[in-house]
């Protein structure tokens, strides 16, 4: 049985987007405006936690979501300001008492404006992201990254006892399917030493922005990109110790109802058809074709997992749990997915 994850660092990515807290109505937002003070010269504010507290009371007002990197205002504050400075988030207590000066103020008051304005999520207005600490090139190509598969390949990867392979170093193919920006092949090539990985989108643009993730990871000899339609992408031969997959999984309830960030977001990366199973169904099928014996299958699904217990009542899914989920991500052995 593999073990619950560890408690580590907060996960750096967001709830899934279909959890994300709904938008005020009309009214309250109309509301809202009418008392809202107008807004400051950048002199009325003096240092980083000046200008996050700022931001963080901005948020709150305008009822934001935040799914996409950061899970709470605070946090989101503190990217927007660190970022705009050219900061690390994790460098924001070294400098709260800083004095910004008026030039960097103003940048960083029009981004906030910005992310209230567009309700871009501020991954988009940044281009960068972090996950688990490391940052990655995003824009409205590709879904902002926020895969609990990112934490379990720590937790449940990693050589541990009672982990999923007993030693990293051993794992010698992994297939990303549905790549996006590519952070999960980039994580994986981190975590599996001597691994080469591929990664398969239908999405040329997602490609792209995963190219350049590569590129700025130098990691473009250790992974390659494939073009087209889950394993059609890849040679017929391709054998796999491991494929991990985050997939789009959000059912038409969940379409219907995205957050206005969300909606910034390529459809692509959501859409799974009216239960959300469209895409895991041919990912299932086709699992074992691609799985050497012994490796195996982790895959996210977000809420999806009722359903999916129901479709395949005699699948024996082990569900990997991280710090901020349970039961969104499952594993099964080769040999399950023989049958
Ligand atoms: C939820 S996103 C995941 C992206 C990335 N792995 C992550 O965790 O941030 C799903 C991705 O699947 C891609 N996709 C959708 N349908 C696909 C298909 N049939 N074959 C390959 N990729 C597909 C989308 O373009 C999108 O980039």
């Amino acid at each position: 049985m593999a073990k619950r994850a560890k408690s580590t660092r907060a996960r750096a990515v967001g709830a899934k987007p279909a959890r994300a807290r709904t938008i005020g109505t009309a009214a309250s937002r109309a509301r809202t405006s009418q008392i809202e003070p107008a807004a400051p010269a950048a002199s009325e504010l003096a240092t980083l936690l000046d200008y996050v507290r700022y931001a963080v009371s901005r948020f709150n007002a305008a009822e934001l979501a935040f799914a996409h990197g950061t899970t709470d205002p605070v946090a989101e504050a503190v990217f927007v300001v660190c970022e705009s400075l050219h900061l690390r988030p994790d460098q924001f207590d070294g400098f709260a008492v800083a004095r910004v000066t008026t030039a960097e103020g103003s940048a960083i008051l029009a981004l906030i404006e910005a992310r209230i304005r567009t309700r871009k999520p501020a991954a988009y207005l940044l281009n960068k992201i972090y996950m688990l600490g490391l940052p990655f090139y995003v824009d409205e190509r590709v879904i902002v990254p926020r895969s609990f598969i990112g934490e379990l390949l720590q937790s449940h990867f990693g050589g541990d006892d009672g982990g999923l392979v007993d030693d990293p170093g051993a794992v010698g193919r992994v297939l990303d399917l549905c790549t996006g920006s590519g952070c999960l092949a980039i994580l994986a090539a981190r975590q599996f030493p001597n691994a080469r990985v591929d990664a398969v989108d239908v999405s040329r643009d997602a490609l792209e922005v995963a190219a350049r993730n590569l590129a700025d990871y130098r990691l473009q000899d250790t992974v390659a990109l494939y073009h087209g339609d889950l394993y059609a992408a890849l040679p017929r031969d391709a054998r796999y110790d491991l494929i991990v997959t985050n997939p789009p999984y959000v059912d038409a309830e969940g379409m219907a109802n995205l957050p206005p960030e969300c909606r910034h977001e390529p459809v692509l990366a959501f859409d799974g058809g009216a239960d959300g199973l469209d895409v895991v169904r041919r990912i299932l099928a086709g699992a074992s074709r691609h799985l050497v014996e012994g490796g195996g299958l982790v895959c996210e699904i977000g809420r999806g997992r009722a359903a999916l217990e129901d479709a395949f009542p005699d699948l024996p899914f082990l569900w990997l749990d991280t710090e901020e989920s349970e039961g969104e991500v499952f594993w099964l052995p080769a040999e399950a997915l023989a049958g």
